[in-house]
């Protein structure tokens, strides 16, 4: 490969990495494998090796794990929070092994190998044994603030056991066990709301809900595996740290083993595989560490991870069976991507019927006909994905696949045109008037990570826009409780409906929406090509939605890649650096065009495109109809804070006469009020109802203003 094709290879391949990283880091949800998200990393790492010159600052390779979330307060880790390097082959454990014996010659270099939990990595600080904040690993050197969702595990202790060092923290997983997870996902079908893909984004969902009360509604575990910093007592041996922590009441791995020896670590490796399927959480794999801490020091760091340590993947199950059909699904974009229908079959203990075909040049690839017999494979609960087609098996009839005359030319939902979209590697549904695309819309613009409006996902979008009460998101601004209330989510032979409660709580999630700030908006909105990251940046640099339809950077980060004009391309340069919309490049490969904008101008162009599109357009007078001048952040802060309870601090104890806790506190969050678990100096008021706990009591020691469900209501109704 010449460094030309490896440069246009490595842009697609990092934007699809990075996408990865969102949707698992961000929202939680995966839609590839671990094994092909490594498969696509590895690529993009020998194509880095081979050609270092394409290596910038911004690859992925670059930085650790996601970017934290800002709804969290922030955490600086005093010691970086390192991931490590994943291996799925022996080979390279031997090699692990072969590479420290080199770099420390003549020493016995014994290690210590136990489960790789598959779960979200935490740092939990203990300064005199009490609990005094946790975070997640966030971007290696700041994580989120989960302290209040650590805090309602119950396997954590608050207090250390024992004598304690004066600073201790702790690092570790953090799971969901499988049964737990199971339960947890039969809730939510129940509840018609979106469901988790594995236990791991089970588990990194609750840790970053903002509402701690639905963390504690979890069944979350923790298993520490290591520390961080300490002072105050002397940890030299990794192999002691399973006993320390077990005293001091800190849940760690029961099963490990110690070697010194290429096989003996590999024999390790299979009988931790022989019995880990017995354990209540999911492992993925086995770790490898240094056991003695004076030689992890000599042997140190590379950018990412540590060179004491790797780890080895099992491999996913794979099994074959029979490729039945490939069906087309619709997405909020319009994409169409197959899905593979399969003879039923089990892999890693469940059923499996479906799995992803990714897209047309993926069945191409792998050369996927329908009547094939294929392998597929599954990683704990990861969505199942067809590795390859067993040739010797095919049948004589079977025909390639052709996409186009699969869907005979149209989209399957609504049989609107369909178009290659020449970017992507996908064909997309050309009408924005799809249902299945106004429900993947809805489903998106409810989502935690764009509008938060819980209650409206799955089965509840579904049925929305089936009955024709939503076509477009903004419908929602329009629903009634009434109208909610009544919504059959079952069948007409068979009707279950939405419910009051439900439907109340809808309208008040709906309601606070309105005040989200503009990044969120912005990629609520399901803009082409605007993620997570464009988003905030768009926001950042426009005031409100309007500014950024009518956008003058964007509009100069077109002209700038159009024109031909040295001259003039400088001066657009300029002004967009000094508006701080681009930087100077640093990279070399930049160092012809000479900046790098906040946003490229592919981006650009379709944001400009959708807002001058007549859904853009509808979208923004829709919008000003409704009343939902969304602002920037900092304007949003403002206004947040003119809400009539801001700043105000509510607990609530006991039973209330005529609402449950969560409607009260919806209504408190909604007017800008925050809910706490527990009363202390900062409380303004405590709602009490009967049967009121040690609440009441503490708030009246501290002389904490108490009141009832109706001063509440009085309260209520004067805002
Ligand atoms: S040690 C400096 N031990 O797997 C690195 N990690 O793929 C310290 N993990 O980032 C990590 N089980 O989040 C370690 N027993 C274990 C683990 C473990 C799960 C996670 C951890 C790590 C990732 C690497």
């Amino acid at each position: 490969m010449t460094e030309a094709e490896a440069r246009t290879r490595i842009e697609p391949l990092r934007r699809d990495i990075e996408e990865h990283n969102r949707r698992y880091y961000e929202e939680a949800a995966p839609t590839i494998s671990d094994r092909e998200y490594d498969r696509l990393y590895r690529e993009l790492v020998d194509l880095e090796t081979k050609f270092p010159d394409l290596v910038t600052s911004d690859s992925p390779t670059q930085h650790v794990g996601g970017k934290t979330l800002q709804a969290f307060a922030q955490i600086q880790h005093r010691l970086p929070m390192l991931s490590l390097d994943n291996t799925y082959s022996k080979e390279e454990v031997a090699n692990f092994y072969k590479r420290i014996t080199r770099l420390l010659p003549d020493e016995k270099i014994p290690v210590v190998i136990e489960p790789k939990v598959d779960g979200v990595a935490v740092s939990v600080m203990y300064e005199n044994g009490k609990l005094k904040y946790a975070a997640t690993r966030g971007d290696g050197v700041v994580g989120d603030d989960i302290t209040q969702n650590i805090r309602t595990i119950k396997s954590v202790p608050h207090q250390l056991r024992g004598a304690t060092p004066k600073v201790f923290e702790v690092r570790g997983e953090a799971y969901l066990d499988k049964k737990g997870f199971e339960r947890l996902n039969q809730e939510r079908e129940a509840a018609g709301l979106p469901l988790f893909a594995n236990p791991r984004n089970a588990a990194a969902g609750s840790l970053k809900h903002l509402d701690p009360k639905v963390a504690a509604k979890r069944p979350l575990g923790v298993i520490f595996y290591g520390t961080g910093a300490v002072e105050g007592a002397k940890v030299d041996l990794h192999s002691r740290i399973f006993t320390l922590f077990k005293k001091l009441g800190l849940p760690t791995h029961e099963d490990w083993w110690s070697a010194d020896s290429v096989d003996q670590i590999l024999a390790a490796i299979r009988d931790l595989n022989e019995i880990r399927r017995d354990f209540p959480y999911e492992t993925d794999g086995a770790v490898i560490k240094v056991d003695a801490l004076e030689q992890r020091e000599r042997l140190g760091f590379t950018a990412k991870s540590p060179r004491w340590a790797i780890a080895y993947k099992y491999a996913a199950e794979r099994v074959e069976t029979k490729l039945l059909d490939i069906k087309v699904q619709v997405g909020r974009t319009g994409i169409l991507t197959p899905v593979a229908v399969l003879e039923p079959v089990l892999v890693s203990g469940s059923t499996v019927s479906r799995a992803t075909l990714h897209n047309e040049d993926e069945i191409k690839r792998k050369d996927i006909r329908i009547g094939d017999t294929v392998v597929i494979e599954k990683a704990g609960d990861v969505i199942p994905a067809v590795i390859e087609v067993v040739q010797s098996k095919r049948p004589r009839n079977a025909t390639p696949f052709d996409f186009l005359r699969h869907i005979q030319g149209k989209c399957p939902v609504c049989g609107g045109e369909v178009r290659r979209d020449p970017q992507f590697v996908a064909w997309r549904c050309e009408n924005l008037r799809c249902p299945a695309q106004a429900t993947r819309r809805l489903e998106f613009f409810a989502a935690r990570s764009a509008l938060d409006i819980e209650s409206v996902g799955g089965i509840v979008a579904d049925k929305l826009v089936e009955r024709g009460l939503v076509r477009e998101p903004l419908d929602l601004f329009e629903l009634k409780v009434d109208q909610l209330a009544k919504l059959n989510l079952g069948s007409d032979e068979s009707p279950r409906v939405f419910g009051e409660k439900n439907a109340t709580k809808a309208i008040q999630a709906i309601e606070r929406a309105r005040m989200f700030p503009l990044s969120r908006w912005l990629y609520a909105l399901a803009i082409p090509d605007v993620g997570k990251t464009t988003a905030t940046d768009l926001a950042h640099f426009h005031e409100t939605m309007e500014d950024v339809a009518t956008s003058k950077p964007l509009r100069e980060v077109i002209a700038y890649h159009e024109t031909k004009d040295k001259q003039k391309a400088k001066e657009i340069a300029e002004r967009l650096i000094k508006s701080g919309f681009a930087e100077p490049s640093k990279s070399k490969i930049d160092k012809q065009r000479g900046i790098v904008t906040k946003v490229g101008p592919v981006v650009a162009k379709s944001v400009l495109d959708f807002f001058e599109s007549n859904i853009g357009k509808k979208i923004l007078q829709r919008m000003k109809q409704l009343a939902i001048e969304s602002k920037n952040e900092k304007v949003s802060a403002k206004k947040m804070s003119e809400l009539p309870l801001a700043g105000k601090t509510f607990v609530l104890t006991g039973t209330l006469p005529s609402m449950t806790r969560d409607d009260a506190s919806a209504k408190i969050e909604a007017l800008g009020g925050h809910v706490s678990g527990s009363v202390s100096k900062k409380t303004d008021y405590l709602l009490a109802g009967s049967e009121a706990g040690s609440k009441l009591g503490k708030a009246k020691e501290l002389g904490v203003k108490i009141i009832g469900e109706k001063e509440f209501q009085r309260m209520l109704l004067s805002c």
